[in-house]
């Protein structure tokens, strides 16, 4: 047997976010020929549908606080990477399945591989749809008419990035906005309120944006709520909400790289 055979290794696998649809076919063959699938998707469904395709599937939910437990999502992932690489380091085809795209603001499957090949193993991760790539589909958008930001929600509020009100805008994970403490797993309203403050900055209180939600089982609608930007604050969110901030203004045109190339506004595509 080579050494392939005999050293552990790591895949990391997204699943898409409908059940059993979603996912490619290399992912799914990773999967059947994994010794042991580590999981985090989003519900019992999803968990069985991978059961039925290997039989050493691991959910990595049991990371996450349970009860009233306080614990730091840090730890969390921590433990979650340490699951991982104990199970590589022991020889097996480890897989690391999640919901999505794996590598889409999910951070245990970048350091999970990074650790890996650092220790000397293959590593590497499959592309999956993302919850964005869903967004474009449900909502009928093409990113490409007018270009596009993503941001984490919080991220977005304590650093200083500048948003481009002529691009589409999304804001991931909004149901935890401003929570500094990465123990809780909601948002309140005064903070949503500082958000909505921030962005009118570039935005008018009025600007219509969109609550998505893509369907995790094929009996299920997206949800596509339209709502006022001063709404936020009293908007429905869930752990699953990306918050969509259309353009507010045209494209600018860009007379000066246009005069450099010689090109006249009217001789555009
Ligand atoms: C930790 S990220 C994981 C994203 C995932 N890796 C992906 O590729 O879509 C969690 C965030 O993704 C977005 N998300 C997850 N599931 C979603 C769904 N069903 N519909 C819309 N957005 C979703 C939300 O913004 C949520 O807060």
């Amino acid at each position: 047997m080579g050494e392939a055979y005999t050293r552990g290794s790591l895949v990391c696998v997204g699943t898409g976010l409908n059940l059993g649809g979603q996912i490619t076919v290399l992912s799914k063959s990773y999967i059947e020929l994994a010794d042991v699938v580590f999981s985090l998707v989003p519900d019992a469904f999803a968990l069985q549908w991978l059961e039925s395709m290997n039989h050493d599937v691991r959910s990595l939910h049991r990371y996450y606080a349970q009860g009233e437990e306080i614990k730091s999502r840090r730890d969390t992932y921590q433990q979650m990477v340490e699951a991982i690489l104990a199970e590589v380091r022991a020889g097996k085809r480890v897989v690391c399945a999640l919901y999505g795209h794996p590598g889409v603001f999910a951070c245990v499957s970048h350091i999970a591989i990074r650790h890996a090949r650092e220790e000397g193993f293959e590593a590497k991760m499959e592309p999956g749809i993302s919850a964005e790539a869903c967004l474009w589909a449900d909502v009928g958008i093409d990113p490409g008419q007018s270009g596009h930001q993503s941001f984490e929600a919080s991220q977005f509020m304590f650093y200083c990035h500048t948003p481009d009100p002529s691009t589409h805008l999304l804001l991931w994970q909004i149901a935890i906005a401003g929570e500094h403490t990465l123990t809780k797993f909601h948002t309140n309203s005064d903070c949503l309120r500082v958000l909505v403050e921030q962005l009118s900055e570039w935005y008018p209180l009025d600007h219509e944006v969109i609550l998505y939600e893509a369907p995790n089982l094929p009996t299920q609608a997206p949800r596509i709520e339209r709502l006022l930007l001063k709404a936020l604050p009293d908007a429905r969110l869930t752990p699953i909400t990306t918050l969509l901030i259309p353009p507010a203004m045209p494209l600018k045109v860009n007379h000066k790289i246009l005069a450099k190339l010689g090109i006249s506004e009217e001789h555009m595509g």
